[in-house]
């Protein structure tokens, strides 16, 4: 068998890791460089500290063929195609901030036979002005489109993949494409732009779909309908699809918020007004504040009255906590006068410094304990699994529970005595 292409990978975050780590299990020799030592050195010695299903054991089991380190020269001496996985986070402005991806830029100093594989999610436009500043080295975007807790088999089964490339660099777009053969996917191949659009358009549309069905859901909130069923009928039309419609208290993660701010911005700066994507944001923030209405209802003030949020993760199977719907929630209780005790499988630790005035639970019971209200905020498995009935209600001042997610046993816990909300319902 030919030996297969070395490939570089610039900046070993979440994405990084999951490109690196996936591309050794195909095989390639991969050569990872990130400024931190700490980090190269820990991942060195095959332990990854970022929680996501099957990772660390695609890293422990391809340590022959990845290298880490901090040494840009060795990752340009041993490979051409260099993926850049640096974060591109928001500034104050909404616009992208691309400091990051100057930096890798910059650090290839005046290399002429390498390519840019651009992985991070970049501004429509960003690899046409690198590509006009340094027109001697190669541009391949090649945006991500994993999804935390599932990114390894997102990578290793992908729906598409996009690889845009200009004139120029098609030779660097097959040498692309030619990595991601082996495991199928639909490969879509278009100029740099329309690349860098895709993905920025895809995540807005999910958002999109997301904050409509949360405006369907609070409507049939007064409307006596419901969304779980609303959600289905539609959901069986080829045209809309079942996924994505699932009704709760807000998305999150480091990625909606900021590419729908970042398109939004980007239209702007055209003189365009993206109408839609205003009100996708805004109906976000109202959905992670309506909670707090449902409370009221049953609670009156909520001055002294103990809540608990089980779930701080913006979503399951991932620590990641960034844009999370329980931090906003848990900084509104707290300014409402409740105490707020919140407990979560894994993400306790990263948001300790970020939930406002919320004391963390070594675990759900303990969270529930003397609670006059639970709210569920993010569907961990083990939050239906509680004995409800028996245990929790027995620890509760009252039973009465926001399920922000539509994710337990509603006829359960009423036929219990609990006083349960979902949403939508
Ligand atoms: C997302 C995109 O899906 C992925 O393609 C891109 O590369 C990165 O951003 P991720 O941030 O991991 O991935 O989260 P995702 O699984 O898409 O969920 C985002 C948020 O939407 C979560 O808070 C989730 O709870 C919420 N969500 C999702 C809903 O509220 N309803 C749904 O029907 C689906």
């Amino acid at each position: 068998m030919a030996p297969k292409e070395p490939i570089g990978v610039i900046g070993v975050g979440w994405v990084g890791l999951c490109t690196a780590a996936c591309f050794a299990e195909l095989g390639h020799p991969v050569f990872a460089r990130d400024i931190l030592p700490e980090k190269v050195e820990s991942l060195a010695r095959g332990e990854v500290s970022m929680h996501e299903p099957g990772l660390p054991e695609l890293v422990q089991k391809n340590t022959e063929r990845l290298t880490f380190t901090t040494d840009m020269r060795h990752v340009l001496d041993n490979a051409q195609l260099l993926f850049c996985c640096v974060d591109t986070p928001p500034t104050y402005s909404g616009d992208a901030d691309l400091s990051r991806v100057e930096a890798v830029i910059a650090d290839l100093g005046d290399s002429t036979d390498h390519a840019i594989v651009m992985k991070s999610t970049v501004p429509v436009g960003t690899g046409r002005s690198i590509s006009r500043r340094r027109e001697e080295l190669g541009y391949v975007s090649n945006p991500e489109f994993l999804k935390e807790g599932s990114a390894v088999e997102d990578f290793m089964e992908p729906d598409r993949v996009v690889i845009g490339a200009n004139d120029g660099s098609e030779g660097f777009g097959d040498r692309v494409a030619t990595l991601y053969e082996p495991i199928g996917g639909e490969i879509v191949r278009t100029d740099v732009a329309s690349a860098e659009f895709i993905k920025l358009a895809s995540n807005a549309f999910l958002a999109t779909k997301i904050s409509f069905i949360n405006e369907i859901a609070n409507v049939c909130e007064e409307l006596g309908a419901d969304v779980n069923e609303v959600a289905r009928g539609m959901g069986l039309d080829d045209r809309i699809g079942p996924k994505f419609l699932r009704a709760g208290i807000g998305w999150g993660g480091s990625c909606f918020g900021k590419d729908v701010l970042s398109l939004k911005q980007l239209a702007g700066n055209t003189g365009y007004h993206f109408q839609l994507l205003t009100a996708v944001m805004e109906v976000n923030e109202l959905q992670k504040r309506r909670t707090v209405g449902k409370l009221q209802k049953h609670l009156g003030q909520l001055v002294g009255k103990q809540i608990a949020l089980l779930g701080i993760s913006f979503k399951p199977d991932t620590d990641d906590v960034r844009d999370a719907t329980s931090l906003v929630l848990a900084a509104r209780l707290h300014g409402e006068g409740a105490h707020v005790r919140a407990y979560d499988p894994v993400a306790g630790d990263r948001a300790r410094e970020l939930l406002v005035g919320t004391t963390l639970a070594g675990s759900a019971l303990e969270a529930l304990d003397g609670a006059d209200a639970a709210v569920l905020v993010t569907e961990w498995p083990e939050f239906a699994e509680l004995d409800w009935a028996g245990e929790v209600k027995a620890r509760m001042a009252t039973p009465l529970v926001v399920d922000g997610r539509n994710f337990l046993d509603r006829e359960g816990l009423r036929a219990a005595g609990f006083t349960y909300e979902g949403i939508g319902r």
